[in-house]
């Protein structure tokens, strides 16, 4: 498996990926690291490893072209030869073009128990907000497919945590983003093998 991973923020996922590949817990090789924004933190830690970077243009994806044109993206990841996505804290929504190119081969990792939890505005400290607020005693980490809209598609993997009434949300963050770094790798063999 020739893994596209797409990133807005820090890469701690990126990193935990590329960490289990490398120790052989995931057979895939991680190809490529697509950036929303030139000051994403997982940019230096994909050169760092020698990972090949494409940064998207701010307007993605409004200017991107129909199917019949040149599509820049979609030139990266063909060079590359990727064969499969994933999504780690990617804060665009996919647009059809990638999906219809990759069907059934692009996974996100979310910071809550979907189907809770989820949908538009419902990412990052917000997820851990609304989750607190919600009085609940558990809360985790859904690996799933990617459709046209946001967390909606099909589960793959789900791991919990528990959820103390002294956390803040960012105590809960911390507990749910260490669950995500051994899960997303695990989720992601599913599909190696
Ligand atoms: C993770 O909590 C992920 O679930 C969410 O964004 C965060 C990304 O963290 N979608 P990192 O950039 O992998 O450190």
């Amino acid at each position: 498996m020739r893994l596209a991973i797409f990133a807005s923020g820090g890469g701690s996922n990126f990193q935990s990926i590329v960490d289990s590949t490398i120790s052989g817990q995931l057979s895939a090789e991680v190809v490529l690291c697509v950036a929303s924004n030139p000051s994403a933190g997982v940019i230096k830690r994909a050169e760092t490893l020698g990972i090949p970077v494409h940064v998207l243009p701010p307007s993605f994806p409004k200017d991107y072209p129909g199917p019949d044109q040149p599509n820049e993206l979609l030139q990266v990841l063909a060079e590359h030869k990727v064969t499969f996505i994933a999504l780690a804290g990617f804060m665009k929504l996919v647009p059809g073009f990638l999906i219809a190119q990759y069907p059934g081969a692009i996974v996100n990792i979310h910071p809550a128990l979907l189907p809770k939890f989820g949908g538009k505005g419902m990412y990052g400290r917000n997820v851990h907000v609304a989750v607190l607020e919600n009085g609940e005693t558990e809360s985790g980490a859904t690996v799933h497919l990617v459709d046209l809209e946001y967390d909606t598609g099909a589960i793959v993997l789900q791991e919990k945590v528990p959820v103390f009434p002294t956390d803040t949300p960012e105590i809960l963050a911390a507990r749910v983003l260490k669950t995500e770094h051994s899960l997303y790798p695990k989720a992601l063999q599913i599909f190696a093998k």
